[in-house]
């Protein structure tokens, strides 16, 4: 599956893109903005852990933001369950070079559509630690809206921060009721 977004795209993750994860995705400029869950030193062994869980899946969740030659980035969904089922979570990262060219925002966009229209999800979001905004303009110029500030939500290299809440809703399916779309 590939999704264009301007000269770049969204694809699955596949064999052969580990050698550009690890050159991405070793940076402390982007690990410092993600969860403890993304590596760093960010290793070949890690990349190819990556991979090997995204690739070949039936229901696409990852995708790379990638040129024509090569993955730069990634935009991801964490689908929840029971009450939650209809919203995710949305994490994304882009390579530094690459940054401030629109890019993470086209990719957001494209996985916006990709959820409500594809999945069928109804309400995306994230959160992002107070000392990063550009996160949070990437999330406004997509369409999501500010919702809360989590005091002292998070720990990261050490330091407790805030975190900043925005998310996006599908509109038709705002608070519509889903015994309405049973038989
Ligand atoms: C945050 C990140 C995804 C942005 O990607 P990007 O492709 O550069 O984003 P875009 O170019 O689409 O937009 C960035 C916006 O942030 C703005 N921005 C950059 N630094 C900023 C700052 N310190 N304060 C406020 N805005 C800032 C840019 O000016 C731009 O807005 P504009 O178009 O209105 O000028 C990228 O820097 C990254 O991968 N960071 C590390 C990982 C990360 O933070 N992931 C998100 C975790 S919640």
């Amino acid at each position: 599956m590939e999704i264009p977004i301007g000269g770049y795209k969204l694809r699955e993750w596949r064999s052969g893109d580990e050698a550009a994860l690890v050159k991405h995705a070793d940076n402390r400029n982007i690990w410092i903005n993600l969860r403890d869950q993304f590596p760093h030193p960010y290793t070949m062994a890690d990349a190819e852990d990556w991979v090997r869980l995204n690739r070949n899946r039936d229901l696409v969740t990852n995708f790379a933001i990638a040129t024509g030659e090569e993955a730069i980035g990634s935009v991801g969904l964490l689908l929840p369950a029971h009450v939650h089922r209809h919203s995710a979570e949305v994490g994304y990262w882009l390579a530094e070079p690459y940054w401030g060219r629109g890019i993470t925002t086209a990719a957001l966009k494209a996985m916006a559509d990709y959820a409500f229209n594809t999945l069928g999800l109804a309400r995306l979001y994230a959160a992002h630690f107070a000392w990063n905004p550009a996160s949070g303009r990437v999330m406004q110029k997509a369409g999501f809206t500010y919702e809360s500030r989590l005091r002292s939500a998070a720990v990261k290299d050490g330091k407790t921060t805030d975190e900043l809440l925005y998310a996006l809703v599908r509109p038709e399916t705002a608070q519509k009721d889903e015994r309405a779309r049973s038989p």
